[in-house]
């Protein structure tokens, strides 16, 4: 077997005297989808942030491609194929759909910009039009689509399922299934559970910034107990 594409080890995040994140340990195989699950406030973009270099580990080793990068900065683990999908989608809405691809490929060639067009002809359809004027089902689709074009080898997702009707939200786990069967690598983080658990190979569920439970997915979508144990609302 080949080595994973994403070791976490020992991680731990704060702000100042929050301890978010305490002793957390995963890992992404290459070609994998790995979720972990957790109520609001678990620590689930603490890690997604520490994992992508935007926030700064207090402990840990990050290892992302055979390379330790705990301490590299988000832009240049973009480069290397680490890319994420923000929790909120965090696009640009005054600016045009096209425009926020072209800053998802601002160190591509955007060769991946008519695969995207192609994968959501919504966007293609709207390219000039400014990206507030998408629904917000549409706006998680420009924000997969940003990342698409940064061509990842691991792509990491942050509740991507959240404010969306139930519909949609199928619409956007088909989407993350389909990435993952084009070979990238993916790690997603939500607090849908149920829906992560479904789309996924293995699952962590985090509990107040530690791993309280892990395994294969389906084995933990068996256990009654933990959604109710450790996942609050249930939208599913
Ligand atoms: N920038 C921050 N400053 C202080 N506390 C924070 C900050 N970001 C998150 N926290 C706290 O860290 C904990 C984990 O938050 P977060 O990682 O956002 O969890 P989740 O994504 O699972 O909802 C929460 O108690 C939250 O209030
Ligand atoms: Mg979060």
């Amino acid at each position: 077997m080949s080595d994973p594409i994403l070791t976490v080890e020992d991680l731990t995040v704060s702000y100042g005297r929050v301890h978010a994140v305490r002793g957390v340990s995963f890992t992404v195989p290459r070609g994998g989808l790995v979720t972990l699950v957790g109520a609001n406030g678990a620590g689930k973009s603490s890690i997604i942030n520490a994992v992508s270099g935007v926030v700064r580990p207090s402990g840990g080793r990050i290892t992302f491609d055979g390379r330790d990068v705990t301490r590299t900065p988000a832009h240049k683990l973009v480069s290397a194929g680490l890319v994420q999908v923000p929790e909120g989608r965090q696009i640009l809405a005054t600016m045009t759909i096209e425009e926020n691809l072209q800053l998802g490929a601002w160190h591509t060639s955007g060769a991946r910009t008519g695969e995207v067009y192609d994968r959501f002809p919504v966007l293609a359809e709207r390219r000039k039009l400014p990206a507030g004027s998408l629904s917000g089902g549409e706006q998680q689709m420009l924000a997969i689509g940003r990342a698409l074009v940064a061509e990842p080898t691991l792509m990491l997702l942050d509740e991507p399922s959240m404010g969306l009707a139930p519909k949609v939200v199928d619409e956007v786990f088909k989407v993350i299934e389909d990435i993952r069967a084009g070979g990238t690598s993916v790690l997603l983080v939500e607090q849908n559970a149920r829906r992560a658990l479904r789309a996924a190979d293995h699952g962590y569920v985090l509990s107040s910034g530690e791993v309280v439970r892990s395994g294969p997915a389906d084995e933990l979508l068996a256990d009654e107990g933990i959604v109710a144990a450790y996942l609050g609302l249930e939208r599913d």
